[in-house]
């Protein structure tokens, strides 16, 4: 295959909620090259998270799914595949590294039991010492120190910092053709947050990795991220090369995101965020959802939801007046 390793295509994603049907993901399209880290970027709430699980199949289905769009892993729709199948992918093919490392630990097991299970389940190495041996130097590749003995800790004996990095060790454990990282450096201090993304850009230039990176952290983008996509309200409203992203936002939102960031040559204060608040999924605005709070709107811009304008061969931008 020589296409993209992953293609989102029209993904749409809905909760079922007392009060009506919320769009969490609504019409959502992206690429990503083996290889590649594309950033998914947006305020609390535009559905990163949602996108991430609806790749993985994790969306709970109790609550709402993906309910549009194909999700195309190496050229395979993942959509409709039995959950078995898709269960023998997660955490060999594609793995996450997810928001809440407590829930998506094992109470009950130790962390090395944990990662030796992923190892042997998916046929890395024998079960008994090799897993352990292997487990116990994943610790080590992510900074846990003494791992030889926190390999036999449990989640609730670890801090908030570390359950995240035995869960990035679980994530890289299998060298992953995908790897979806929902905030995994949040909880991290800046040592351990280089040394994470030092592996992250080792296992890419070893196996090819594709990566999707989800982050509040400038910083992190800028360094990392060979693309950027920026989400609003459940939508995609630009994306572009990082670099040209940062020198020239294209979407009133995004200049907006660029703005409330602290700048980081002069570690400033932060700046004011963007003001007024992510629309209610429930009561969209009937033209462009960002429209409520965009300095540049006017009676076209919140009468009509704005279609997609390709400003050239990597950017694309959804915006009836987009930034020259
Ligand atoms: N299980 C659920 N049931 C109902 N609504 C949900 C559920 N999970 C998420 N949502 C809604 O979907 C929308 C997108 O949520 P999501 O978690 O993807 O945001 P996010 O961009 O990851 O935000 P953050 O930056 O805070 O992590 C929100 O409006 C959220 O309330
Ligand atoms: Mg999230």
């Amino acid at each position: 295959m020589t296409g993209p390793l992953l293609a989102v295509e029209d993904l749409r994603t809905e909760f079922r909620t007392r009060r009506g049907v919320a769009k969490a993901v609504d019409g959502v399209s992206f690429t990503i090259a083996r290889g590649e880290i594309l950033a998914l970027l947006g305020e609390s709430g535009c559905g990163k998270s949602v996108t991430a699980l609806s790749i993985m199949g994790l969306v709970p289905a109790a609550a709402g799914g993906v309910v549009g769009g194909r999700i195309l892993l190496d050229g395979r729709d993942l959509r409709g595949l039995p959950d078995a199948e898709l269960r023998r992918l997660r955490g060999g093919a594609m793995a996450m590294i997810f928001q809440e490392p407590l829930t998506s630990l094992n109470p009950v097991l130790t962390v090395g039991r944990q990662i030796a299970e992923t190892l042997v389940a998916h046929g890395k190495v024998a079960a008994g010492r090799e897993a352990r041996a292997r487990a116990i130097e994943l610790l080590r590749e992510v900074g846990i120190a003494e791992p030889e003995r926190r390999v036999d800790a449990y989640p609730h004996e670890l801090s908030g910092g570390m359950c995240q990095r035995v869960m990035i060790a679980m994530a890289i454990a299998c060298d992953p053709d995908l790897l979806i990282a929902d905030e995994p450096t949040t909880a991290l201090d800046v040592t351990i947050q280089k040394q994470i993304l030092h592996l992250v850009h080792e296992l890419l230039g070893r196996r090819g990795t594709a990566v999707l990176l989800i982050t509040h952290d400038m910083g992190v983008v800028a360094e990392n991220a060979d693309r950027v996509a920026v989400m609003y309200a459940g939508r995609i409203v630009e994306s572009a090369p990082a670099a040209e992203l940062f020198a020239a936002p294209a979407h009133p939102y995004t200049r907006g995101l660029l703005d409330s960031m602290p700048d980081i040559d002069h570690d400033a204060a932060r700046l004011p965020a963007i003001p007024g608040f992510v629309p209610d999924l429930l009561a969209m605005p009937p033209g462009c959802a960002f429209a409520p709070r965009c300095p540049r709107a006017d009676a076209h811009c919140r009468a009509r939801p704005p279609d997609e304008t390709r400003l050239s061969a990597a950017r694309v931008v959804r915006c009836w007046k987009p930034l020259p």
